[in-house]
């Protein structure tokens, strides 16, 4: 080895007694990563700078669609690197644009164990410790939970891509049950009859309400949306049916109802809780004899419209207190969705905080490039009443207000910090818990303890799909033994086979 290998490698070696990591940046362009070093030499001492490679320098090919960065690949660097395997290898990847990121993009990033990505803005600001402690996700906790998940990942992504392209509804989201609202909400689209999507405030049940429609035949003509809570009864008559010239004082014109404007498309009753019996009565006529009759006109007119209903209100129960009429509830309720809790879906709560940072980048040309772990840890522990639009409004502030680059813990307002999770209030239930029985029908017979069983199963579920399958973890989670664990477990996979 010549005297300059030689000290080089003694560089090298310096640095990894020091702790620091050897960086690689692996890019498209060949030009960046002399530029990530000239930034970094503004922060740290030149020596301290690990080891700067390009793409074409690394011993394999970058292929963002099909190639695989596996732990050998990571290996086989150290060692071209002249340092031990086991030393930290960290792989970073520079983007142009984070605009340039699509969904496709950020999972190949979890998959391939990438460190972070580099935003082209933000290389004049870069600093070293930063630059090695962020991270976009947390990968440690969720590594296992997406290798298993994987094929769900792809296939859950294919389906937005499709959605995307049939109105520029995305919805975003890896869990279960987001894959299976979507899937439903694409099923019943293609169908005409009334759907009441119910769930808490935030949840997105405008968002399925959009997707149904732009899914559907009728997604030539707008949908058309009245908030029921948002008018006094006697306006959100007039706003729904329509009325005459002077029909009543201060009608100077006639005025177009909206079942009328969403006649062959999609009316979208929002908040349909807050509608007063009286007019209940009325739109249950118009909704058996498809027709309408503006105030003040003697004429009646056929619409041809279909009906999604949305509220946060247990109408099942208002029905018993008679706060909301039971014919009119089977009339919009053919087809029920539920959205559950942004809080009982966590893994979602790790694509929208990501989704969002990037939206608001974007959108406000910030300078925002990543998410500390600290940070990343408290938005994913937090109870989230106020779900996915509280996600997103705190999101905006926190690109909004960034000055660093880096969101963390310093950022957060305290109160996310507090309610951790289980804690989140009246609302906070366990994953799965309080099933909706309908106590209207007579013929319903509830087994208590059968119902405790699926619920306690629920939970479980819950937290070995959160702990990526390890006992150990979800047992800890749920306050349980490991071995009390696996005994609940052996005797559900007993009942289910029954
Ligand atoms: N899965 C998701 N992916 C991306 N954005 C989402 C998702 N779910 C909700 N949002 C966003 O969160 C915000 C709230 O959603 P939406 O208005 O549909 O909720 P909602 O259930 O109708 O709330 P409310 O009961 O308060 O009317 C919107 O900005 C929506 O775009
Ligand atoms: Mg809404």
């Amino acid at each position: 080895m010549n005297n300059i290998s030689q000290t080089k490698k003694n560089e090298r070696l310096s640095l990894i007694e020091a702790g620091r990591y050897i960086v690689y940046i692996v890019s498209k362009r060949k030009d960046i990563c002399g530029l990530i070093k000239e930034s970094l030499k503004k922060t740290v001492d030149e020596k301290k700078i690990a080891v700067l490679k390009d793409i074409k320098d690394l011993p394999f090919s970058f292929n963002a669609d099909t190639y695989i960065i596996t732990e050998n690949d990571r290996a086989y660097i150290a060692a071209a690197a002249g340092i031990s395997p086991k030393r930290n290898v960290k792989l970073f990847v520079y983007a142009d644009n984070l605009h340039d990121l699509n969904e496709q993009d950020i999972i190949f990033l979890i998959k391939h164990n990438i460190d972070r990505v580099i935003h082209s803005k933000n290389i004049d600001k870069l600093n070293y410790e930063k630059f090695i402690d962020a991270k976009i996700f947390k990968k440690k906790h969720y590594n296992a939970f997406l290798e298993k998940s994987s094929t769900m990942l792809d296939d859950l992504c294919h389906n937005n891509d499709d959605i995307l392209e049939t109105g520029g509804v995305k919805i975003y989201g890896i869990s279960q049950h987001i894959k299976s609202v979507t899937e439903k909400a694409c099923k019943i689209a293609q169908s005409e009859s009334s759907v009441l999507i119910t769930g808490e405030s935030g949840t997105g049940k405008e968002l399925i309400a959009r997707l149904i429609h732009n899914k559907s035949a009728r997604n030539f003509n707008p949908m058309v949306s009245v908030n029921c809570g948002a008018f006094p009864e006697g306006l959100l008559e007039s706003e729904l049916f329509g009325y005459k010239k002077g029909a009543f004082t201060g009608a100077f014109t006639d005025k177009q109802g909206r079942f009328d404007l969403a006649d062959k498309s999609t009316l979208f009753l929002d908040e349909i809780g807050d509608m007063s019996l009286s007019l209940q009565v009325k739109l249950l006529r118009v909704i058996q004899e498809r027709e309408i009759e503006p105030i003040g006109s003697l004429k009646t007119k056929k619409i041809d419209v279909r009906i999604l209903s949305a509220t946060n209100k247990n109408l099942e129960e208002m029905i018993l207190n008679h706060t909301f009429r039971e014919d009119f509830y089977y009339r919009i309720n053919v087809i029920p969705i539920n959205l559950i809790p942004l809080r009982e879906r966590k893994t979602d709560v790790i694509v929208l905080i990501y989704y969002f940072m990037k939206k608001f980048a974007d959108f406000q040309n910030n300078q925002v490039y990543g998410i500390s772990e600290d940070a990343f840890n408290a938005l994913l522990n937090y109870g989230w009443n106020g779900n996915v639009r509280e996600l997103e409004n705190l999101m905006e502030m926190l690109v909004v207000l960034n000055e660093s680059g880096l969101i963390t813990v310093k950022d957060i307002p305290e109160k996310y910090f507090k309610e951790k999770k289980g804690d989140a209030g009246e609302k906070a239930l366990p994953p799965d818990a309080g099933p909706n029985f309908n106590f209207l029908d007579k013929s319903v017979k509830i087994n208590l303890k059968d119902e405790m069983e699926k619920t306690e199963f629920g939970i479980i579920r819950k937290a070995m799909e959160i702990s990526g399958g390890i006992k150990e973890k979800a047992a800890k989670m749920l306050g349980l033994n490991r071995t009390t664990l696996i005994e609940k477990l052996k005797r559900y996979e007993k009942n289910k086979k029954k």
